[in-house]
């Protein structure tokens, strides 16, 4: 039986290492001995010699890699997919593997000739022939897998390789017989680790560690029931005694040198053909179109970065640079995936990102009805925060009420289609629900090259994190001028606070604040109004006596008996017509009519009766206050600013003041330039602002 195993080796004449071209050779530029990799050689080969039989290829002068046979090319039956070296140093080995192959019967395939494939060193079948795996990410091109997957009839499972030290499948991944597995997991992204497991059961798994990984332990040669590899651990060979197989160690050290072992050096030209197993592949791939500033504003290597880092590939078709200072660039860029699942993901990526169809290719978007009130469809597209256009009848229809995490509706209105972002729970029954992610583009605002550079200057001015004293100086410096300018010409500010606002003397500045006209509409929960009005009334917050600072007797008591007057009168509003609240911050929105909503939450007491305990109705309100807004400040409510920022688009500034970096760096990863985090404490925040203000309003007395 074993005689019908047939492997092709080429004698080592001309093996060196002479250039570098993967980590292992580095260093090693003529260090190997060729005494000693003949020797190595010929033990491998008689090894083998005893289990199988072994074919020779002509070793040619001048291609010292070309003992490492598995790179020859894929073999399934009579069938042979010749490989494309992705290095030139290696490409002259072409023509002596085609000339083999073609000299022994085999018919073979070529690829296309810049789409890199290694051969058997980056292609393994299941020893049970029941699929084939593939690697990519290093020498093979993941779009090299349907043409493999088509050529010679089989399933292919691509797999991700992303450490460079195993830069070739065969050197951390070797299938065995019975279903086993034994395998490098480090060396495959996340992605392909889950696929692997969801085909090979955990008790056929042997997992390599990373000191028989670097010895090439997984580059091991299987025949039957044994395993032929370079020295490993006694652990490692107990495991794979365990499980049935002989291990037989031979030195490969030589080869080491050139990053390769055993199986390197070997291609199995015997590999049957399972008649029930077919082509398949779940690579996909599309074309989508960048424009604007690509390379100053560093899109296009956001783009190209995201593929790579989310399990894709890509070709970049066509670009054309923008010349001049103001002028965009363009780029169509082939995006390739191992699944549907992760096209989509990389795809509603690079959609945030601005790409776009390429012109004329999507005419509809996919839609799907409704058939269960308040559940979209499965494959329903989730929205942004940006401004969205999706295809309809072959023209960009713009989204209406545009938030993040809805669902895109489209409808055939009066004046043509039309298309609106509704959440889950108000999609009707027959609502026609975009789903895929086909036929949309966001539209980006960045439109110069300083627009561009002032867009990545925000963005690295938040990420620095913490700010300094002086920082939050330039930031209220900043935010004040904002407020004001928004102020004056009729713009619309909103505020959500939390209960902090108050307990850190901020409630007279907030005051302030409301008084002077900046805010139109404040957002918060029960508590900043409970607090509010324990100060205004009875001196205190959470019972601290705010003059002093320090505890009152009873004061724990203090907010329940606020909460207790105001349900006797009836609510906010009545206490201040009834002119028994005088002060603060809800006194303010009364008499100023600025509108409030308080959302209820589970810890609320009371409530007060202004407070809406249907949290859905507190949404709505919430979403209709932000109508329109200009800005919103996040005063210290990780719940409410939260909230509000997931119903907000883009394009409204935000400014996140918190003690707490998390919440800052929370909002400000929404992406949007226009968010600014300040970490400082709020009530010094509110000081520092409304002292701003006043300068600006005062031009005579500004200080230096
Ligand atoms: N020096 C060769 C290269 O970098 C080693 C090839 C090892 N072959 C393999 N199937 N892993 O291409």
């Amino acid at each position: 039986m074993a005689d019908s195993i047939r492997i092709l080796m080429c004698a080592p004449d001309h093996y060196d290492v002479d250039y570098v071209i993967n980590p292992w050779m580095e260093g090693n530029i003529h260090k190997s001995s060729r005494e000693r990799a003949v020797e190595q050689w010929r033990k491998l080969y008689y090894v083998i010699k005893e289990r199988a039989m072994v074919e020779l290829v002509e070793p040619a002068k001048g291609w010292p890699d070309m003992v490492f046979t598995a790179n020859a090319g894929l073999v399934l039956g009579s069938n042979v997919v010749l490989s494309r070296f992705f290095h030139k140093e290696r490409q002259g080995e072409e023509p002596y593997f085609k000339a083999w192959f073609e000299g022994n019967g085999f018919t073979v395939y070529e690829l296309p000739p810049d789409l890199p494939f290694e051969g058997a060193g980056d292609a393994l079948f299941d020893r049970e022939g029941r699929w084939l795996w593939a690697g990519y990410g290093f020498r093979s091109e993941l779009d090299s897998h349907p043409y493999i997957a088509e050529w010679l009839d089989t399933e292919v499972v691509s797999l991700r390789l992303i450490d460079e030290r195993f830069y070739h499948l065969d050197t951390c991944f070797c299938p065995l017989s019975g279903g086993y597995l034994l395998y490098y997991p480090p060396a495959f992204d996340s992605y392909s680790n889950r696929l692997i497991e969801m085909r090979i059961p955990a008790a056929k798994r042997i997992i390599v560690a990373e000191p028989d990984a670097v010895k090439f332990a997984c580059n091991a040669v299987n025949i039957n029931q044994t395993v032929i590899m370079n020295q490993v651990s006694q652990d490692l060979k107990d495991r794979l005694g365990a499980a049935g197989f002989e291990v037989v160690e031979t030195p490969l050290s030589e080869f080491l040198k050139a990053g390769g072992a055993a199986k390197c050096l070997t291609l199995r030209v015997t590999e049957p053909i399972l008649e029930t197993v077919h082509a398949n592949v779940s690579i996909e791939s599309r074309v989508v179109r960048m424009e604007g500033h690509l390379l100053d504003a560093g899109l296009l290597n956001q783009a190209l970065d995201l593929i790579v880092e989310n399990s894709g590939s890509f070709r970049v078709m066509n670009f054309n640079l923008g010349v001049e200072r103001n002028s965009t660039s363009s780029a169509e860029v082939r995006v390739s995936a191992p699944s549907h699942e992760i096209m989509e993901e990389i795809m509603t990526l690079l959609i945030d990102l601005g790409a776009v169809p390429p012109p004329q290719e999507v005419c509809d978007i996919n839609t799907e009805v409704v058939s269960q009130a308040g559940v979209a469809p499965d494959d329903f597209y989730v929205s942004t925060i940006y401004p969205t256009e999706v295809r309809v009848d072959c023209e960009w229809v713009r989204v209406q009420n545009q938030r993040m995490d809805a669902a895109i509706v489209v409808a055939q209105g009066e004046a043509g289609p039309t298309a609106e972002c509704k959440l889950l729970r108000d999609l009707q029954v027959g609502d026609r629900v975009m789903v895929g992610v086909d036929g949309i583009r966001t539209i980006k605002k960045v439109d110069s090259h300083e627009g561009a550079r002032k867009e990545n200057k925000e963005f690295a001015f938040m990420a620095s994190g913490v700010s300094s004293e002086r920082r939050v100086e330039l930031l209220v410096e900043q935010v004040a001028w904002e407020m004001r300018q928004i102020r004056d010409q009729g713009g619309k500010i909103v505020v959500t606070a939390g209960p902090v606002v108050i307990h850190t003397g901020g409630a007279q500045h907030l005051s302030h604040l409301i008084r002077e006209g900046y805010v139109r509409a404040l957002l918060g929960g029960n508590a900043i109004a409970v607090h509010d009005m324990e100060q205004a009334l009875m001196g205190t917050s959470l019972g601290v006596d705010m003059q002093r600072g320090i505890p009152v007797r009873g004061g724990h008591r203090h907010h329940l008996k606020v909460i207790n007057q105001i349900r006797r009168l009836g609510g906010i509003q009545a206490a201040v017509e009834q002119g028994f609240l005088t002060q603060g911050v809800m006194y303010e929105c009364v008499k100023n009519e600025v509108p409030y909503c308080l959302a209820g939450s589970i810890r609320d007491d009371g409530p007060l009766p202004d407070t809406e305990m249907d949290l859905i109705k507190a949404q709505s309100r919430y979403s209709e206050l932000i109508q329109g807004a200009d800005m919103i400040l996040m005063l210290s409510s990780m719940l409410h600013s939260i909230g509000v920022g997931n119903m907000t688009p883009a394009g409204v500034k935000m400014v996140c003041v918190d003690i707490n970096p998390a919440v800052v760096t929370k909002l400000s990863d929404r992406g949007s330039v226009e968010s600014v985090g300040v970490v400082t404490d709020v009530g010094l925040f509110l000081s520092l602002l409304v002292q701003q203000l006043q300068r600006l309003t005062s031009p005579y007395q500004m200080t230096v």
